[in-house]
């Protein structure tokens, strides 16, 4: 198989100070995961003395517009790592209940571009809930796969990010201890809300981004 959209952009652009800085407030979730996340990607050994695996898949939960998106792909260029987004959403995307070898074929993509942020959009539509719904009964062998994939791309230096804000839709397998059992709400910070009106399409991200790594869009 032939996986086509991936974007080698400029590699020799040198890679900006602080990509963080573009995301505006969220100060809160941005320190949770330097700590949690960052850190331990970043420097493994150190944290394994402490008995501290780094996590391989984390989930992003909140309203449509809240950032998720923005957020997984300025964590990407943080830690230097790939970019690969899957969405349901797009057209002809081909990991949307294609089968359980186009999910396999996009983990080995994913293995091969390694380090790599495999992002999966709307993860309440790619592995929809098995016990209550039609569509996740329907799909059950899918679900499945994702389940053994989600497994094995263990300490393979890929780093999965779902992102949902359809919580309870989702495959409750993939949400228990060991898959995606990390949860982060992203969206207007909670404790502003009456006072901000959180900047939704206009800000920073506007602005030329240094994209040295390697991004593949809509797969
Ligand atoms: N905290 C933020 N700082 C700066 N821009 C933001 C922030 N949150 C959202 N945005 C802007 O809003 C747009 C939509 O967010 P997006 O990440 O697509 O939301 P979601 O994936 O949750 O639906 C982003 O492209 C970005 O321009
Ligand atoms: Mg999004």
């Amino acid at each position: 198989m032939k996986l086509t959209k991936l974007l080698i952009i400029d590699k020799d652009i040198p890679v900006r100070k602080d990509p963080f800085k573009d995301i505006e407030g969220m100060h809160d979730l941005k320190q949770m995961i330097r700590d949690e996340v960052i850190d331990p990607l970043k420097d493994p050994e150190s944290f394994k003395d402490y008995g501290i695996e780094p996590p391989n898949a984390i989930l992003f939960y909140g309203p449509p517009g809240g950032g998720k998106t923005f957020f997984a792909e300025k964590l990407a260029e943080e830690i230097g790592f790939n970019f690969i987004k899957v969405s349901p959403s797009d057209v002809g995307s081909k990991y949307v209940h294609g089968g359980q070898e186009k999910i396999k074929q996009l983990f080995d993509f994913a293995k091969e571009n390694s380090p790599t942020v495999l992002f999966l959009d709307e993860i309440d539509a790619l592995i929809p809930g098995r016990e209550n719904s039609e569509i996740g009964h329907h799909y059950a062998s899918e679900v499945n796969e994702w389940l053994v994939q989600f497994n094995n791309c263990r300490g393979q230096d890929v780093f999965i990010i779902a992102a949902t804000n359809k919580m309870g839709k989702i495959d409750s397998a993939v949400l228990r201890a060991g898959r995606l059992d990390r949860h982060y709400y992203v969206g207007p910070d909670r404790d502003d809300r009456d006072s901000t009106i959180h900047p939704i399409n206009t800000g920073p991200s506007n602005l030329p981004t240094n994209l040295s790594n390697k991004r593949s869009e809509g797969l």
